[in-house]
């Protein structure tokens, strides 16, 4: 039975509780909006621990676009049978008030990592995430907490975050969920016109002729191509495609810069924005990851 709680003392001792008679917990923290990408995620969070805690809450301070959080889907009743469907034990779901009584100065530095894409495009944006994990973490004192890897750099800036707190959890890191056409999962997916949303599947179309080329092109040619793609497309409007090595998210220049190569891609379709990535070239495999 699912247990639904709004206030963090009751939540905290509850799940302490049960930490307290050796259960295991694992935490799938989310805005809600729940898609077959989060069940995902919850479900390897039950496979792996006893009690699986999810939590729902549209963080406000972690939008830089007004517009953005005011349109971000809620859909709490809906949301609920889904947890159930995963059999979730419980449930946080805190009001603004209880979450942030006072305004939060709190201000991290992620160095690098912070500095490039999501982070300079959106500022305040990690901060924000930061802020809020951290408090969730302390709220829901899970073993393990499970992120996916659509929100590549987000995933990172957790890892640093748990690594500056020193905070004892085990961040595991999921793969991207995708549509039957390829599609990223995503909880703005649902605020595309059934147009955009036929249109959508281009986006990872690009990116996976884009890991096709890694290797034969330079990392300049690709990122051109990959940006011509775009120029005629009245649709979609790119916001960045980076080359960037795979651990400090920082852009290379030529493919020997690093181990991994991932391309990261932001484009807006409307007013929806879209996020998606893929790994490109691994110099230790005998040929690129488009051909093995
Ligand atoms: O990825 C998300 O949904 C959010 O950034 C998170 C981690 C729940 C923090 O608000």
């Amino acid at each position: 039975m699912l247990k639904i709680f709004s206030k963090i003392s009751e939540t905290t001792s509850f799940i302490k509780q049960l930490k307290d008679v050796g259960k295991t917990v694992g935490f799938v923290p989310t805005m809600g909006a729940l898609h077959q990408g989060h069940l995902q995620l919850m479900r390897r969070a039950k496979l792996e621990n006893d009690i699986l805690v999810v939590s729902i809450f549209v963080n406000p301070i972690q939008f830089n676009n007004k517009s953005d959080l005011e349109t971000y889907p809620r859909v709490f009743e809906k949301d609920i049978k889904l947890l159930e469907e995963v059999n979730a034990d419980i449930l946080f779901s805190p009001s603004e008030q209880e979450m942030y009584p006072e305004p939060v100065n709190k201000e991290y530095d992620f160095g690098a990592l912070g500095n490039v894409m999501e982070g300079a495009n959106r500022p305040g944006h990690f901060n924000g995430v930061a802020i809020v994990v951290s408090k969730l973490f302390d709220i829901c004192i899970p073993h393990k907490a499970y992120f996916g890897e659509k929100d590549f750099q987000q995933l990172a800036i957790i890892n640093k975050l748990v690594k500056i707190e020193n905070t004892n959890v085990e961040i595991v890191p999921c793969e991207i969920v995708r549509e039957h056409d390829g599609l990223a999962m995503s909880s703005r997916n649902a605020r595309l016109s059934e147009n955009q949303r036929q249109l959508a599947p281009f986006i990872y179309e690009t990116l996976k002729k884009a890991q096709n080329f890694a290797g034969d092109k330079s990392v300049e040619q690709l990122k051109n191509w990959v940006k011509n793609q775009f120029i005629d497309k009245k649709e979609f409007d790119l916001e960045y495609f980076e080359i960037c090595d795979s651990i400090d998210l920082q852009p290379i220049n030529h493919w020997n810069q690093a181990e991994t190569a991932m391309g990261f891609i932001v484009v807006h379709m409307g007013n929806v924005r879209l996020i998606d990535n893929i790994r490109l070239f691994n110099n230790f495999a005998s040929s690129n990851i488009g051909n093995k």
